[in-house]
C-alpha cells in the first residue's frame, strides 16, 4: 500500500537522529510501529519509555530496553533537568506550524506526556497527514467516564459535536470522545480551554507541546520540516 510505504519511509528517516545512550519515547501506532521494527532492526542501545500497552507489548517483542517515565526521569544526574531526549511519533495530522492532532488510536494522554517529557519531538507521517490547518480529524478526547454526560454538554456549548467511541477504553481506563465542529483558528487556546473542562483527562491536540520536526513521507521520498 502506497500509504505504508510512506509510513515506513518516514519512520526509517528518523532513526538517523536515534544516537546510541538517548532515553526514547516510542509512540504508538502504525507509524510508531514501523519506526519501532526499524530500531530494534539497528541494535542502537538506547533505553525506551513505552507511551501505551501495545507499544510496550510491540517493543518488547522485539527485545528493546525498555524503562517506565517515572523511572527515566528519576535517573537524571544531579542539575540535569529530568528529560527524555528524544520522542518519535506519528498523528493524524500536523499543519505547518507544526501543531498535531493526535489520538486515533487512543493513546493521546501519555502520548502527550511523553512527547512533553522529552528534549526533542520528531513526529512521522505520511502526505496525506500534512494539512494548512489542524481540525478536519475529529478530534480525540480522553475523559473519566463518570463525567461523560458531563462533558458531552460542555463540549456542545462550544460548538463541538461528541460522539463515544464505541467499545473502546483506553490503557487510563477512561472513554474517547472524539468530536467534529470545534473551531480551530487558534489550536493553542482550544487545547487549554478542553482541558479546563473538569472530567476531561487530556485532548489530542498537541499545541502547547508542538512538534520540534516533522518527517513526510510519500512512498519513497520525504521531506522534513524543522521548526
Ligand atoms: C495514537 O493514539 C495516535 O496518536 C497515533 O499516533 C496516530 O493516530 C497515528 O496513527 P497511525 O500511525 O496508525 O496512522
Amino acid at each position: 500500500m502506497a500509504n505504508e510505504q510512506s509510513k515506513r519511509t518516514a519512520a526509517l528517516k528518523a532513526l538517523e537522529y536515534v544516537k546510541p545512550g538517548m532515553k526514547l519515547g516510542l509512540g504508538t501506532g502504525t507509524t510508531a510501529g514501523f519506526f519501532i521494527e526499524e530500531l530494534a532492526k539497528a541494535k542502537i542501545d538506547v533505553t525506551c519509555v513505552p507511551s501505551s500497552n501495545a507499544t510496550e507489548t510491540l517493543a518488547r517483542s522485539l527485545k528493546l530496553k525498555l524503562i517506565d517515565l517515572n523511572t527515566a526521569l528519576a535517573a537524571a544526574r544531579i542539575g540535569e533537568i529530568p528529560q527524555l531526549d528524544l520522542c518519535v511519533d506519528g498523528a493524524d495530522e500536523a499543519d505547518k506550524k507544526f501543531n498535531l492532532i493526535k489520538g486515533g488510536g487512543g493513546a493521546l494522554t501519555r502520548e502527550k506526556v511523553v512527547a512533553s517529557a522529552s528534549k526533542e519531538f520528531i513526529v512521522i507521517i505520511d502526505d496525506f497527514k500534512w494539512v494548512d490547518k489542524i481540525g478536519k480529524y475529529p478530534l480525540p478526547i480522553e475523559v473519566l467516564p463518570f463525567a461523560q454526560k458531563f462533558v458531552e454538554s460542555e463540549i456542545k456549548e462550544l460548538g463541538g459535536t461528541p460522539k463515544l467511541r464505541e467499545k473502546f477504553t483506553t490503557d487510563n481506563r477512561n472513554i474517547i470522545l472524539d468530536v467534529t465542529g470545534l473551531d480551530f483558528s487558534d489550536p493553542l487556546d482550544l487545547e487549554g480551554m478542553l482541558n479546563n473542562i473538569p472530567g476531561v483527562v487530556d485532548n489530542g491536540i498537541f499545541a502547547i507541546r508542538n512538534a520540534d520536526m516533522v518527517i513526510m513521507g510519500k512512498g519513497k521520498e520525504f521531506r522534513v520540516f524543522e521548526q
